[in-house]
């Protein structure tokens, strides 16, 4: 339970509770104010030996509600068994002012609840008599905040602790966020929630961090694909290049060969010219021109 600081829902002034006072509620009996001391306020007890019913104190002096054995307890649920009548009493600060309730309970008459402001110099002020009248003023004092949005954001009722604890984690921080009054982080956790699903998406939607990843495999792939061709590419200029240079060593031969056929031609053709001047064409016998013949075949050999 918070004694101090509970900080009302809609941005009002912040409750603090500063003491309790009650008789024969339930089976409570709190003779003198028992005081709420600022900071968090931990009960502990034996089974059954009225803790929760300090908390009920508190919730029913302020709402006329309780949380057990329900939300809208008869007389007979809040007056101690075997009594008549019980009474709560709570003093409390909203921002600057302290304020004092006091709700009785009756078996054979109607409740009655009084709430007053308690000024610095111990003289009070009546803002409301009536049960309904002093559960709407406080309310209005609370900045609107009402029975059920006190028990939903800022009380853990003790059997709810189990269902807390079971909650998934990122549930339960924003509950105890909610209990402390922390409700700015769960705001900023669930924005950078939206952010982190926006980058890194969702199992239903990519988000631009996946769509940008898938593109950058793409474009990888296809680097690596030019990459490839341009090896091949360079394979190929070397080949044409020794095929360049192979042809062009060949046409040097061709022409090499040629330019000795013509040369040996050349000389064959001058030494016949020149046996032909020195014997008269009748003189020739046939050996001779088999010689000269033979002559012709060994200049196109040599
Ligand atoms: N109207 C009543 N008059 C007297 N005693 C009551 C009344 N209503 C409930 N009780 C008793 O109050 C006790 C329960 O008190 P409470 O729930 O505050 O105890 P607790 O310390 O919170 O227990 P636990 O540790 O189990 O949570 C029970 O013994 C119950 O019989
Ligand atoms: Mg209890």
């Amino acid at each position: 339970m918070e004694g101090d600081d509970c900080k009302t829902a809609r941005g009002g002034s912040q409750l603090r509770l500063v003491s309790l006072q009650a008789q024969n509620f339930k089976k409570l009996k709190l003779a003198k104010p028992l005081p709420l001391s600022e900071g968090i306020i931990l009960i502990t007890g034996l089974n059954e030996s009225g803790k929760s019913t300090i908390l009920d104190a508190v919730l029913y002096a302020l709402f006329g509600r309780v949380i057990r054995p329900s939300k809208m307890p008869s007389n007979e649920d809040i007056i101690s068994y075997g009594n008549g009548e019980a009474q709560v009493r709570l003093e409390f600060d909203i921002g600057e002012n302290r304020y004092r309730v006091v709700r009785e309970v009756h078996k054979t008459r109607p409740n009655r609840a009084t709430l007053v402001e308690v000024r610095p110099n111990g003289t009070t002020k009546a803002l409301a008599n009536s049960v309904k009248d002093v559960t709407g003023e406080i309310e209005r004092l609370l900045g609107g905040i009402t029975y059920d949005e006190i028990v939903a954001s800022s009380v853990v009722a003790q059997k709810d602790l189990e269902r807390l604890i079971k909650q998934r984690l990122d549930d339960r921080r924003k509950v105890i966020n909610v209990f402390l009054n922390l409700e700015s982080f769960n705001k900023v956790q669930d924005q950078l929630d939206n952010e982190r699903n926006g980058i890194e998406g969702t199992s239903r939607t990519p988000g631009h961090l996946t769509v940008e990843r898938q593109r950058l495999e793409t474009l990888n792939e296809q680097l690596n694909e030019y990459k490839e061709t341009s090896v091949q590419l360079d394979n190929l200029n070397v080949k044409a290049e020794k095929l360049k240079k192979d042809q062009q060593r060949r046409n040097r031969h061709s022409i090499q060969d040629a330019q000795r056929v013509w040369r040996s031609g050349q000389r064959t053709r001058l030494s016949t010219a020149r046996d032909r001047r020195q014997e008269p064409p009748h003189r020739q016998s046939p050996a001779t021109t088999r010689q000269r013949r033979h002559t012709t075949v060994r200049a196109w050999k040599s």
